[in-house]
């Protein structure tokens, strides 16, 4: 495992974290979630991601009996919560102090921590002063209860109104964010935060490295030495609920899991490896069900030197989601 400095904090994440979204308390045993953490952990994973409204609170309860029954050392692990989703109830849905301060405690309490490693807002809430997230947040920080705080989908410019009010009322800065980054959903990543990453030091805990499962081919079979759609595949497709134009989209993940096949990897490894070569990734988090897919993923760490120019040319020529230079200007 390699390790990458969160943005300009000193915390050391794994390049490769464990989440568990649809999966912890919804989708898998616990009994699973204890193999895929306890792999996870073996291989030099040292962060895993959770948030309140991952099937409100089980996957935190299901994570935190883990984490305790293990018995790993504290200082040698890193756990999150996200706040916003609380509930149905106007008091606990937001990012006004009132619920940032008490899911704080709801989750210590879930997870059985002391505190959190990094705590994330979910997503903006239009309706409170960021000031005061960002002071809630900073009482966190200062009472012991969170170590750093950070975003998920913000705006780069509410990032950086977040920051303006630290700067101005001697607050506690976001050092993180947590935005969906793969090689289908690149623009706010690539374009909205590139002058983030300099100018306040904004570190990444990438989510949906493989775009929800899309990247790995799940729906293709080999046929006379090529990738086409199985009839199964095409049943998942309908179900998958994707956009119209989902045809052109598999055609384009038939094309790049040649492009794995000829470099001897799978392609959920060669779209995580994709992740990886960006260095604003801090850490990529990664959702499986079974340790057969963990334990291939896990080797994507190694696979980055294969992305030569002319592979991510290759890619790039096949997705077509490279963003255009000109909205780097707008
Ligand atoms: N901040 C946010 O708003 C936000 C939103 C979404 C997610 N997240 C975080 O990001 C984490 C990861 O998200 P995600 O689950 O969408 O990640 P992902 O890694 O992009 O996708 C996971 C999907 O890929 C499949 N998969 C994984 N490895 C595979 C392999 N080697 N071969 C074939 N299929 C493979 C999994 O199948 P199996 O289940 O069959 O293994 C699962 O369906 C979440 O758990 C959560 O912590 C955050």
């Amino acid at each position: 495992m390699n390790y990458r400095t969160l943005g300009r904090t000193g915390l050391p994440l794994s390049e490769l974290s464990l989440g568990s979204w649809r999966t912890f308390g919804e989708s898998i045993s616990e009994e699973t979630a204890d193999e895929l953490m306890t792999m996870a952990y073996e291989a030099g994973i040292n962060f895993f991601d959770n948030a309140e409204v991952y099937m409100a609170g089980e996957s935190e309860l299901v994570m935190g009996r883990i984490l305790k029954a293990k018995g790993w050392r504290r200082d040698s692990w890193c756990v999150s919560s996200k706040v916003f989703w609380g509930g149905n109830e106007p008091t606990r849905k937001g990012l006004f102090r009132k619920h940032v301060i008490e899911a704080c405690h709801q989750a210590l309490e879930r997870l059985q921590v002391d505190y959190l490693d990094l705590y994330f807002c979910h997503r903006p809430d239009l309706n409170t002063p960021i000031v005061e997230t960002v002071a809630a947040m900073t009482d966190l920080v200062r009472q012991g209860k969170i170590l750093y705080w950070g975003t998920s989908e913000w705006t780069a410019r509410d990032i950086a109104l977040a920051h303006a009010a630290a700067a101005r009322e001697n607050l506690v800065a976001p050092v993180m964010e947590q935005p969906q980054y793969n090689l289908i959903t690149r623009e706010r990543f690539e374009v909205d935060y590139s002058r983030l990453y300099d100018e306040v030091g904004l570190g990444t805990t990438v989510w949906s490295p493989l775009s929800r499962g899309e990247l790995v081919g799940h729906y293709l079979e080999e046929n006379g030495g090529k990738f086409v759609v199985s009839k199964q595949g095409e049943q998942w497709l309908q179900s998958a609920g994707l956009p119209p134009g989902y045809e052109a989209r598999v055609k384009q993940v038939a094309a790049f899991a040649n492009v794995a096949r000829e470099l001897g990897i799978p392609p959920a490894r060669l779209a995580l490896a994709w992740v990886l070569k960006n260095p604003n990734v801090t850490t990529a988090i990664v959702g499986a069900s079974s340790t057969n897919h963990l334990e291939e993923n896990l080797k994507a760490v190694d696979d980055v030197s294969l992305l030569t120019e002319t592979v991510m040319e290759q890619i790039e020529t096949i997705f077509q989601t490279r963003p255009i230079a000109e909205e780097v200007f707008r």
